[in-house]
């Protein structure tokens, strides 16, 4: 850490008393420590004891107080491009909402927004379970999450309320160690660090004519989700998208394509150089064979279209790669999946493959969340609980780490 500029937004939670400990924590590994105290997070810490051991003033209000000889009037500002990361720990339900809707009423929301783009931003909300788990809670959580926000969820235990449930911020230890790893310094640093890493995500459209084709409910979200949980482990992330309605995720290059053919023409400039390909896209197995030119007139009771194989962008990758390269890929099924999965595997020369059960509820297609089994080439099988995309995609990141020593690479 040392030479890092952190931020701590602390906001009114009683998780608050234990921040100046991780104030000192970061101080003894040489990084340099501002803090942005919410109204409420005064109540729980003073700003003395937080001045004292950061060594540096407190920043509370966006304005400087009447009478006050702070000379800077853009310092909003400033302390965003001064930032190497922000951690608002705890963060309270209030200050969700604030930052999710993009209001700037004080010093740490000015922050958030003026923060330089692909700084990392660390969440810990720490509340009450029942309010944790509230819809707006979670709505708000969601939309910094696919903001590019890494929120951590808190823990269980004991709560100030004298219940247990989830709501616990993280110890002070445990905070530290996770921006370590997202600023890719300490023993934390991701595998993928450095590595290039190409994504395909999202459904591809087939002309049947000039204004229809064929596609899928594909919505991109698990590609996205993978090629932002990647970048914020230091890869050189290329997401290639079919037709998605997504924001692009922070620090990732993304080329926007619509057919398979554009999907496989992209994909194919990265075949040599990637040290990892995860094929999260839904492509079109068959396109239609002629494209009819303009609009096809509906003068026929009954019409047939020819259709066509589509190149398997994966399997192309996965039959060509060379050694250190690694290929994973998703298998959609509905029904015998697993077997289904193992074959794919096997066929595609993959080194993992993702099976994602479908039931257009809690798994699949357009959802926030997936119910995901990984299977190794090895045979081992991993199944994962229903999870958000976010945390499913760190799981399938956290396995094609382990991949690597076993096959020898290091992607
Ligand atoms: O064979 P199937 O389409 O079920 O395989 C799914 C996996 O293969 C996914 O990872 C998908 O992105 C990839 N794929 C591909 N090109 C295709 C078809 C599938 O890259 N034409």
């Amino acid at each position: 850490m040392n030479g890092k500029n952190i931020i701590i937004g602390i906001c009114g939670g009683i998780a608050a008393y234990k921040i100046p400990q991780l104030v000192r924590l970061l101080k003894k590994r040489g990084a340099c420590v501002r803090v942005a105290l919410t109204e409420g997070g005064t109540h729980f810490v003073s700003e003395l004891a937080l001045a004292t051991v950061s060594e540096e003033p407190v920043y509370r209000k966006i304005f400087p107080p009447t009478g006050s000889d702070e000379m800077d009037f853009t310092r909003h500002i400033s302390l965003g491009e001064w930032a190497d990361a922000l951690v608002i720990a705890p963060a309270t339900a209030n200050t969700l909402a604030r930052l999710s809707a993009g209001l700037c009423d004080d010093m740490l929301a000015a922050v958030f927004i003026t923060l330089r783009p692909a700084k990392p931003v660390l969440i810990f909300p720490a509340m009450d379970g029942q309010m944790f788990l509230s819809p707006s809670v979670q709505r708000n959580i969601a939309t910094l999450s696919a903001q590019g926000c890494l929120v951590i969820n808190p823990e269980s235990g004991v709560l100030a309320s004298g219940q247990c449930g989830v709501g616990r911020m993280p110890e002070p230890e445990a905070i530290l160690a996770a921006l370590e790893k997202a600023l890719h310094c300490g023993e934390k640093r991701s595998l993928l660090y450095g590595k290039s890493v190409v994504v395909t995500a999202g459904p591809t459209r087939e002309k049947i004519d000039g204004v229809r084709f064929i596609s899928n409910y594909s919505s991109g979200k698990m590609g996205f989700a993978i090629a932002r949980a990647a970048a914020r482990r230091g890869a050189i992330v290329t997401l290639i998208s079919g037709p998605v309605h997504l924001p692009s995720p922070p620090g990732v290059d993304r080329l926007d394509v619509e057919s398979t053919a554009e999907m496989n023409a992209a994909a194919e400039g990265f075949f040599r150089s990637c040290d990892l390909f995860i094929g999260a896209a839904a492509v079109s197995d068959y396109r239609p064979a002629t494209p009819y030119d303009g609009k096809m007139k509906k003068d026929d009771e009954h019409i047939e279209l020819t259709l066509v194989k589509n190149p398997d962008i994966l399997a192309r990758f996965g039959r060509q790669k060379s050694e250190g390269q690694l290929a994973v890929g998703f298998a959609l099924e509905t029904q015998t999946g697993l077997e289904n999965a193992r074959k794919k595997l096997v066929d595609k020369n993959l080194d993992l493959i993702v099976f994602n059960f479908f039931d257009r509820k809690t798994s699949g297609f357009d959802v926030d969340t997936n119910i995901l089994t990984l299977i190794g080439s090895d045979g081992v099988t991993v199944e994962l609980p229903q999870l958000s995309k976010d945390d499913a995609a760190e799981r399938v990141l956290d396995a094609i780490e382990e991949l690597c020593p076993k096959t020898g690479s290091n992607p």
